[in-house]
Parts: C-alpha cells; sequence; structure tokens
C-alpha cells in the first residue's frame, strides 16, 4: 500500500482520535519545514461482510509479531550496516514505520513478501520535516534517534484510544536518568536531547510495569556509555524478541524476559540478519475465533509457549487445544463453558486478546467475570456485542458476561484493533449479516485476515464502496 492509500485509510477515522504528527530532526541539521498539510482524501468506505454461522476448519499461517515489529523495524536505524529482517508483517502499523524511516533517509528494500533489508546510511541527507500520522509505536523513534544522533522530536503518540490519556510519564523519566534533556514544545510534541558528552548509563525503576518504556529506554541504552539497569521491566515475548535483535547487532543486553534488564553501552552496532517472532496475539485471536464458532484449526507458525496463559483459558472454557513444537491444533465441538479472565502483564492473560475472548465468552453457557488490569475503559466494543444480543454489563474494569444461545448479525463497528477482532469474531459465530465498519483499525495490526479466515471456511469479504455512493 503507497503512502496515501495508507494515509487515507487513516483519515477515515470516525470518532475523531487525534492523528499522531510526528517531527523529527536531527542535532547537526536545524533546520525546519513547514508542516504538511492532511491527505484529505476518504475514496472508499471499506467494510467486512460476514455471513456468520460457519464452524472454521483446516490451517492458518501466523504472521511476524506486530508489536515485535513496530520496535524492531526503526531499531535496524541504531546499526551502521544493512539490517535484514525476516517475518516482517504487511500491516499498517509497519508500513507507516518504514515510510517515516524512508523520509528520515534509510533505504529499504522490499526482499520478498516477508523480508526487509534496511540501511541507515552514514552520512544520512535527512530532511527535517513533518508527517501527520496514527501510530502508537512512533515512541520508539525517541528512543532510536536520541540513542543514535542525541536528538528527537515526535509528536504524542497515537494509537488505539481506550478513552483516556496513554501516559508516557515512565518514558521521559527513563530518557532523564540516561542524561537526556525533555521538553514538550507547544503541538503536542516531545523534544529529548542528549548532553554533549551523550547519554550515560543509569539506574531505573519503573513505577509500573510498561512494554513500550522498557523497550525505549532499552532502544536508547545500547549506544550510551556505561551499565544501565532497569528494574521492574514488563517481560512480554517482545521485549525479549527486540533484546535479541539488538544483541545479534553487537549489543550487551541481559536479563530481557525477566524483571531486571541489564545493557552494557556499545559503541556502535553491526548489520546482519534477523526473523521476528510469530505474533502471540494473531494467534490467539484465531484460536477464540474457532471456540467462538466450532471446528478443528491447525494454528501453523507459533512459539506455544507464548500462548500458553491463552491456552489454558481457552481449556477450561472446554475447548481442546492441543500443542506441537511451532503449531497448536485448537477445536471446539461441544458447549463452550464459562471461565473468568483477568488481564495482567506478561505472562498474566494479555489485555489484547480480552476483546476477543470477550466475544467468545458471550456464547458460553453460565457467567463469566472479566477484569481488565491494563486499560481500565478497553470495553467500548461491548455495546456493538449488546446489539448483536450479548448480554454483558460493564463496571469499571469489570464486565459479567451471562452466556446467550446465540448473537445475530449487526451492522458494528471496529472501534480499535482489537475490539474489531471481536467483531469479526462476533459477525463469525453469529447468525446472518453482520457489517464491520472502520476496519482501517484492523489492518493496522492483522495481516490479509479475511483471506486467512476464507481459508478456513469463513463466507467473508472486504467491500470497497466509493464513499459517495455509499452516500446516495
Ligand atoms: N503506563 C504509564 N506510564 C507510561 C507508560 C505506560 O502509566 O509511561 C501505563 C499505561 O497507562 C497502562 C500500562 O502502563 O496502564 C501498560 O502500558 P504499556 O506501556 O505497557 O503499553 P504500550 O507500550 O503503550 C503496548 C502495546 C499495546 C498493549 C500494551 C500492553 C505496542 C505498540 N502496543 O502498548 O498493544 O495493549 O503494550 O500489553 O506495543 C495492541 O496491540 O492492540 C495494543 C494496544
Amino acid at each position: 500500500m503507497g503512502l496515501a492509500a495508507v494515509g487515507a485509510a487513516c483519515k477515515e477515522d470516525r470518532h475523531g482520535q487525534s492523528f499522531a504528527d510526528i517531527r523529527y530532526s536531527i542535532r547537526r541539521k536545524t533546520r525546519r519545514f513547514p508542516r504538511q498539510g492532511l491527505v484529505r482524501s476518504r475514496l472508499t468506505l471499506t467494510k467486512y461482510v460476514i455471513n456468520g454461522g460457519k464452524t472454521l476448519n483446516g490451517e492458518v499461517t501466523i504472521s511476524g509479531a506486530k508489536n515485535a515489529a513496530v520496535a524492531i523495524v526503526p531499531a535496524a536505524l541504531l546499526a551502521d550496516g544493512p539490517v535484514r529482517l525476516e517475518n516482517v508483517p504487511k500491516i499498517i502499523d509497519v508500513t507507516l514505520q518504514m515510510e517515516i524511516m524512508r523520509e528520515l533517509g534509510a533505504q529499504i528494500r522490499q526482499i520478498n513478501a516477508t523480508t526487509v533489508e534496511i540501511q541507515n546510511t552514514q552520512n544520512p541527507s535527512l530532511k527535517p520535516h513533518e508527517l501527520e500520522r496514527k501510530l502508537r509505536a512512533s515512541y520508539y523513534l525517541l528512543g532510536v534517534l536520541l540513542g543514535k544522533y542525541g536528538f528527537a522530536e515526535v509528536a504524542m503518540p497515537g494509537g488505539c484510544n481506550f478513552g483516556g490519556v496513554r501516559p508516557i510519564d515512565q518514558h521521559i523519566k527513563g530518557f532523564e536518568a540516561l542524561g537526556a534533556k525533555v521538553t514538550l514544545p507547544k503541538g503536542g510534541y516531545i523534544r529529548v536531547e542528549a548532553p554533549e558528552d551523550g547519554l550515560h548509563g543509569a539506574h531505573i525503576y519503573f513505577d509500573v510495569v510498561t512494554v513500550g518504556a522498557t523497550m525505549n529506554i532499552m532502544l536508547a541504552a545500547v549506544l550510551a556509555k556505561g551499565q544501565t539497569i532497569m528494574e521492574n521491566c514488563a517481560k512480554e515475548p517482545h521485549i525479549v524478541d527486540l533484546a535479541n535483535f539488538l544483541n545479534a547487532m553487537g549489543a550487551d543486553v541481559k536479563g530481557a524476559g525477566t524483571d531486571v534488564i541489564k545493557i552494557r553501552g556499545v559503541e556502535s552496532l553491526h548489520g546482519g540478519s534477523y526473523s521476528i517472532i510469530p505474533d502471540q496475539i494473531e494467534a490467539g485471536t484465531f484460536m477464540a475465533a474457532v471456540a467462538a464458532c466450532g471446528g478443528s484449526v491447525l494454528v501453523k507458525n507459533v512459539i506455544p509457549r507464548h500462548l500458553e496463559c491463552i491456552t489454558a483459558k481457552l481449556r477450561e472454557m472446554s475447548v481442546e487445544v492441543t500443542e506441537f513444537d511451532d503449531a497448536v491444533l485448537v477445536r471446539r465441538e461441544g458447549k463452550l463453558t464459562k471461565t473468568n479472565i483477568k488481564t495482567l502483564p506478561y505472562p498474566g492473560f494479555p489485555t489484547d486478546m480480552q476483546p476477543q475472548m470477550t466475544t467468545a465468552l458471550c456464547l458460553a453457557e453460565g457467567t463469566s467475570i472479566i477484569t481488565e488490569g491494563i486499560w481500565g475503559s478497553r470495553y467500548r466494543y461491548t455495546e456493538e456485542l449488546t446489539r448483536m444480543g450479548a448480554n454483558i454489563h460493564v463496571d469499571g474494569a469489570i464486565a459479567v458476561v451471562e452466556g446467550v444461545r446465540e448473537l445475530n448479525g449487526a451492522p458494528v463497528r471496529a472501534h480499535d484493533l482489537r475490539a474489531g477482532a471481536a467483531m469479526v469474531i462476533a459477525g463469525l459465530a453469529a447468525k446472518g449479516v453482520t457489517e464491520v465498519e472502520q476496519v482501517q483499525n484492523i489492518e493496522r495490526g492483522y495481516e490479509t485476515l479475511v483471506e486467512k479466515f476464507v481459508a478456513l471456511g469463513a463466507d467473508m469479504y472486504r467491500s470497497e464502496i466509493p464513499e459517495s455512493a455509499e452516500n446516495k
């Protein structure tokens, strides 16, 4: 997808989520270009049309992990030599990262469908510029550019809107501990600047367990002088993947996957090859879909250990899950049964699987209780499920789900990425036709979701209607 198409897709958000502006400059090149205008083209209204009620059967191959790729792709800029990345997912969030990096001066070559080669030139002819984007993961460029060039300025990140502010105070605390000066210029930007003698190692204790800050400080610290110790770190698989990538390029990061990560700064990173891990949440989404729809699906190209918390919950719901070396077989023939879920940082149950599992539980016998432990208000999608016949009561971070016999198709919205995945699951399991709108939110993080479900026997298609025709 070209940049214009990506931009057009992102600008179609009807709920007024703020689009992230991203502004970078490199310390030695301080000329500023005027802000580019927003691309206002709204050519098509894209929907998924789902004729539900079919069981899912067959095999599906999982793509590379979004939340690893959005950090590892920009991290390639830290290396002096060419970096070849394999298993890169073709999703909007990654396409946007690469587009921004190209404008920063990087050369990015698509080697095949899932492999890219990234070369950060020694003398980048970087043009200071502004881009308007909607990308949570743009904040990883702060860590990368601060670590590599000593300066970065990026708009406050966008991404999924869970109904409240998504804070970055722990990122700021970490950068400051490394010696950076952090300021918040007018216009919603964040500027980070290293001292004259560069960043230095520090001892950082995170007040909350945060994926983003753990990864961002790691990115900034790998080229800093001396040792950085980070405590109370997040332990998600993508954190380990980022550390493995950086180490493969010559960094010295130890302890990723535990509470304490120790980083010894090195002079430079070199190029090399690296394969991104499979997407835990994409795999979990297909597993939850089989739970909701019934059938038997072999979910391939996964790391079953990363899926254990999802597997355990599905087994409690009377779904059969058989683990293989790099695949899981998910079968559901009888009735689904209730369970309770509380989302927590890894290895707890992932918040990014909460909407999909809640959707499956709408069809389980009995009463299930869901407690959201990360994003307190990630329940907006339940209003859509209620319109499909679900019986859900939400009170703050808790949702009580009374199982119903069936859901009925309806027009629904993908309020955010995982809410959108939940709507697709609901539509696949429901009687009748479901139309899912705002699917650009889904395509931010799922590669060829429609094709993958169709290959499993789903009756669904992607409909692109010129918006003017739709409005007539
Ligand atoms: N938090 C702070 N201060 C900070 C940062 C976070 O208080 O400086 C709080 C947040 O408010 C939240 C908790 O810490 O309550 C966890 O936030 P975290 O930083 O871990 O989230 P994130 O890095 O912004 C990533 C994923 C999200 C996923 C969360 C939690 C990316 C690009 N995003 O977000 O993924 O929900 O971790 O696992 O990696 C998704 O893929 O659908 C998605 C939203």
